[in-house]
């Protein structure tokens, strides 16, 4: 048997680093009354520009790794998305409710290769590209997964995971961070005194694949801007995941590393692949929680 090799990550608690220092225990998230989404989650990928085969394999493998069929081990990326979907049981009408699957499922995928509205995504072109991305299916969540070189709107103003609504239909734009925004590369990037590798050998790859989850945390949990939130300063708000940022592990694991990448993760998921996903309020507890 191969030995296998934990490295010795110095982890601490809670990391709060930068200039978000919003989270201290003292932020809670509440529900605001409005709904979440519930049921089937079909997405409607599009990806625009340079993005690469592993960028692209991550992201799938993540929307996978939501609804597996059992086997890949503990802890698994489905033990979050958990956590996501027991929001249900905690809204005002919901309480004492159950908290139904939430299924995942990609129903169309398109590609922009050629940056067709240009390198700066804002509002106005994710509204253009929406149709793209749906491929016109009603109903489904419109995931833009933008390569390097590409501006997110607001992905260093606010938040690093943007989710919205253009006319009734839900977004989440990500990109590639390490560029752009490195802050929003955590850990794997601005992490003074820690070493957390990217479970895929790729920075790019696992910085997009926390983004998303954060971005779709924040869609299912306050898709109207009226369920899941805190309150932060000026007009900022804090969702699911925002709200416990820099948080390497809440329950003070050491994080396994992958032999075969050297990257450290903190989920498994479908067919071997491991992820490192970002800390998620959990309402049962009203406290940051990560798979370890
Ligand atoms: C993108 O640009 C390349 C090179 O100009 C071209 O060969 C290719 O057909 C273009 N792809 C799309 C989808 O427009």
């Amino acid at each position: 048997m191969a030995s296998f090799r934990i490295a010795c990550l110095v982890v601490l608690l809670v990391l709060v680093v930068g200039p978000v220092a919003v989270w201290g225990g003292t932020v809670a998230l509440t529900h605001r009354g409005g709904r979440l989404l519930t049921g089937n989650l079909n997405i409607g990928i599009l990806w625009y520009g340079a993005v690469t085969e592993k960028q692209k394999q991550a992201v799938h493998s993540f929307l996978n790794s939501l609804n597996p069929s059992g086997g890949d081990g503990e802890p698994h990326v489905s033990s979050w998305w958990h956590v996501v979907e027991s929001y249900q049981a905690y809204t005002k009408t919901g309480s004492g409710k159950g908290s139904p699957t939430i299924t995942v499922k990609v129903v169309n995928e398109q590609y922009d290769p050629n940056y067709s509205l240009g390198k700066v995504l804002i509002k106005d072109f994710i509204k253009k590209l929406m149709p793209k991305a749906t491929g016109g299916k009603p109903n489904t969540l419109a995931l833009f997964v933008a390569s390097k070189g590409v501006t997110v709107q607001d992905m260093c103003a606010g938040s690093c995971a943007q989710h919205g609504l253009i006319e009734e239909q839900p977004y989440v734009a990500v990109g590639d961070p390490e560029e752009e925004c490195p802050e929003c590369a955590w850990p794997f990037l601005e992490a003074p005194g820690i070493s957390v590798k990217p479970p895929s050998g790729e920075v790019g790859a696992d910085a997009m694949v926390m983004l998303l989850a954060g971005g779709l945390a924040g869609a299912v949990t306050n898709p109207y801007g009226d369920g899941f939130y805190a309150d932060a300063r000026g007009d900022d708000i804090l969702e699911a995941t925002s709200v416990c940022s820099h948080i390497l592990s809440a329950q003070q694991a050491r994080l396994p590393v992958d032999p075969a990448t050297g990257g450290a993760y903190n989920a498994k998921g479908v067919s071997g692949t491991k992820f490192f996903l970002p800390a998620i309020w959990n309402p049962k507890t009203s406290s940051c929680w990560t798979p370890l």
